[in-house]
């Protein structure tokens, strides 16, 4: 059988249709750039949805892989295997945290999480404590229990009954925290930096009062950092920023290197909340995957990964700033190390065909944000070059309006 071409037709005819491709077909990466089938190479500001913290074709992590592989590439949680023992120790000693579990991706973690601190909220005594909320524009996942916590109609839309004993309460607004939380409240989960939600930061006084509130009814807060953590945002959890100080943390994304791989790290408080059989999956914790994130986070720290993530970050914000001052269409820019959104004033995939039609990946969320996550190994100069294809894009468009 002749294998069907990777054109947009094949992919119509193949897939259930949940995903909006782009019409492009990657073959390998390099750097910061991706490289297309007719060897076009296009500049990544996306790095796999925030996945690719090394660029591609780091050494250090493809020999960590193939070395893994060779040995082992799956036994399952039944044993005990090196590299899983080895980055839970590292979470541990990065978060100061006393325990972890290993899943695949990160809805997978929040499902874990939202386990957690049901069965932990259980001890109490009291039958109501059971809530779960999360913050109004927040993404956690697909799965029932994240994607009830996520809520936003256009994820939920037609797949209800959601989880009972959800809620929302209204992003940064400390009115409706106190509203909303209480003796039932079970975890609030965060996400310090949105990220599908358009690149907002959570306030220090929300996070504060947030503190103060677990200390009077005695629930977990779950910091999210599947897409800000692990040193995109300048520090390695994105939660320390603002002294979140969460019972649980949730990682993904670049976790594995690029294989898929979530943990979840939790507190003295919820250490010993799960007991044997109550929760677990085939693959999490892959010795692959964990050897991957292994050498994923040396690389992060041997190359000032994070120290780039800031710097060229503010570089980047910088830039932005200029062109807003030049560009109407450009109405706000929050900057966050290497995790950023430029709000414009009509829908951002226009800018996203634009940018691609002159080889650059940008990637368009919440409607009118550009969300900008390039690797943390970009160079001030690759910055320019995404910057500088955004003036032309703006400048023509303003010149063909003009016309
Ligand atoms: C903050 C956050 N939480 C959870 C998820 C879900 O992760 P996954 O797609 O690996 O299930 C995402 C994915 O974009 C995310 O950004």
């Amino acid at each position: 059988m002749t294998p069907l071409p990777v054109t947009m037709e094949s992919e119509q005819q193949l897939f259930f249709h949940n995903y909006a491709r782009l019409p492009l077909a990657i073959t390998h990466g390099e750097g910061v750039w991706l490289v297309s089938d007719d060897g076009t190479r296009y500049l990544d500001m996306i790095a796999g949805i925030g996945v690719n913290a090394l660029g591609y074709g780091d050494k250090r992590l493809v020999d960590a892989i193939s070395a893994q592989a060779t040995k082992l590439i799956h036994a399952s949680n039944l044993f005990m295997m090196q590299p899983q023992f080895e980055l839970a120790e590292k979470l541990l000693e990065l978060s100061g945290l006393s325990k972890v579990f290993f899943a695949n991706s990160g809805t997978e973690a929040i499902e874990a999480a939202i386990k957690m601190a049901r069965k932990w909220a259980a001890q109490f005594g009291n039958p109501d404590k059971k809530e779960v909320v999360s913050l109004s524009n927040c993404f956690h996942g697909r799965t029932y229990g994240a994607m009830s916590l996520t809520a936003k109609p256009q994820y939920v839309n037609g797949f209800e009954p959601l989880l009972a004993g959800t809620g929302m309460i209204n992003f940064n607004d400390i009115n409706d925290l106190e509203e909303k939380v209480s003796n039932n409240t079970a975890a609030v989960f965060i996400e310090v930096v949105q990220g599908e939600g358009g690149i907002h930061r959570i306030s220090q006084p929300f996070i504060d009062r947030l503190k103060e509130l677990r200390e009077q009814y005695n629930f977990l807060i779950v910091a999210d950092d599947i897409q800000a953590g692990c040193g995109r945002t300048g520090t390695f959890f994105s939660y320390s920023q603002v002294n979140a100080d969460p019972d649980l943390v949730c990682l993904a994304k670049p976790l594995g290197g690029g294989l898929p791989l979530s943990a979840v790290i939790g507190s003295d408080k919820v250490a010993d909340v799960l007991s044997y059989g109550n929760h677990g999956t085939t693959f999490g914790g892959n010795p692959v995957a964990c050897a991957a994130g292994l050498a994923m986070i040396d690389a992060i720290h041997k190359d000032n990964l994070m120290e780039n993530a800031e710097t060229v970050g503010n570089y980047i914000n910088d830039e932005m700033q200029k062109l807003a001052a030049k560009h109407p269409q450009i109405i706000d820019i929050r900057q966050y190390g290497l995790m950023i959104g430029i709000t414009v004033n009509k829908e951002a995939k226009y800018y996203a065909g634009k940018a691609l039609q002159r080889h650059v990946l940008i990637n368009a969320t919440s409607i009118n944000v550009i969300r900008l996550l390039p690797p943390l190994t970009i160079s001030r100069e690759e910055a320019q070059h995404c910057i500088t294809t955004l003036d032309e894009i703006l400048t023509e468009e303003t010149a063909e309006k003009n016309c």
